[in-house]
């Protein structure tokens, strides 16, 4: 398949329309994006990506009122949360109405909803003229795209099109939370942090406390290069200094390195962290020291990020 590249967000929109995979810029990473009531196409996403079965899709938006023909039993604090941070970098997990095709939840009877901030995401959603299920779209476990030209490097020849849209403004996925349940419960960090969450709805969990709340996702490894990622203190040295390093954080690093980002704020961390992996591995180095933060704001969902790709395959 020749993957088209596009600004033409009619172009890519008639794409989707007519069933194809297509991949559109956020706030938060790419998507890569299909008819969330099409079955045979969301498949197409699954495949593109290489994503599990089990592991259920973001349904995508772009108005409020949609909220009700995709969820039902929407809590009061739901709908709360929903006026404070959407659109925005924001993710609810709601009980499913049952014409969502299973597939697209992966089986699961709960639907996840976000509505973008960035507007050609927006325009482009309208424009699709139905709810797009997206997953980020990066080939599953590598690290999600923040950039266009890094969805074409996971993805050319395997979707019918990518809207080229800017660098995404947070780099970090959406924070999701839970309403399904008697309080909310945070199920991934994000760029709305729990501080901010927990100024609207105070008795928000900071994690989820059953097993059975964990989503599908969260068992993958995820975000990963393929160079090995090793969390240091500010200032620590490795014991052991790999020769093909690079180094991510807040300070400069305490020993030397052959690519270094020294960012500039914890936002700034955020931002740049994907783009720096992929750039890793584009430079073939072999491990990547990145300095641990705070867990305050936008703290937790980077030190989540960074935890897993951490861990080892
Ligand atoms: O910022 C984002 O959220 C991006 C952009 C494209 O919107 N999307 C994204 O999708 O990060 P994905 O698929 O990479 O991550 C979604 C996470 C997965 O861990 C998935 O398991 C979980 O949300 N999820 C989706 N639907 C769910 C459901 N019905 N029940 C439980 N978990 C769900
Ligand atoms: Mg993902």
């Amino acid at each position: 398949m020749k993957t088209l590249v596009t600004e033409d967000v009619e172009a890519a929109a008639a794409l989707l329309r007519a069933g194809q995979v297509v991949i559109f810029p956020t706030e938060t990473v790419y998507g890569l994006g299909a008819d969330a009531f099409n079955p045979q196409a969301v498949k197409k996403v699954f495949e593109a990506k290489q994503r599990p079965a089990d592991n259920p899709l973001i349904v995508h938006i772009w108005r409020l009122e949609q909220v009700d023909a995709l969820a039902h039993d929407v809590p009061d604090y739901a709908r709360t949360l929903m006026q404070a941070f959407m659109p925005g970098p924001f993710t609810i997990l709601l009980p499913k109405q049952s014409h969502i095709p299973d597939v697209t939840t992966a089986g699961s009877d709960k639907v996840c909803l976000r509505m973008p901030s960035l507007l050609l995401a927006q325009q482009f959603l309208e424009a699709c003229g139905r709810t797009v299920a997206a997953p980020s779209a990066n080939l599953s476990g590598r690290p999600s795209p923040t950039r266009w030209q890094d969805c074409l490097e996971d993805m050319d020849g395997r979707v019918a099109a990518i809207l080229a849209g800017p660098e995404a403004a947070f780099g970090l996925e959406s924070t999701i939370v839970d309403a399904t349940g008697p309080v909310p419960v945070l199920l991934r960090p994000g760029a709305v942090t729990l501080e901010q969450l927990a100024q609207v709805t105070p008795n928000i969990e900071p994690q989820p406390s059953r097993t059975d709340l964990v989503t599908p996702g969260m068992k993958y490894r995820h975000y990963a290069p393929r160079a090995s990622v090793q969390l240091i203190e500010p200032g620590q040295r490795p014991p052991t200094l790999c020769s093909q390093a690079g180094f991510i954080g807040l300070h400069a690093p305490a020993f030397p390195v052959l690519y270094n980002y020294q960012a500039t704020s914890p936002e700034d961390y955020a931002h740049a962290l994907f783009a720096f992996f992929r750039e890793c591995d584009r430079r073939r180095l072999e491990c990547i020291y990145a300095e641990r933060t705070s867990q305050q704001g936008v703290g937790r969902a980077l030190m989540n990020r960074l935890a897993k790709a951490a861990l080892q395959a």
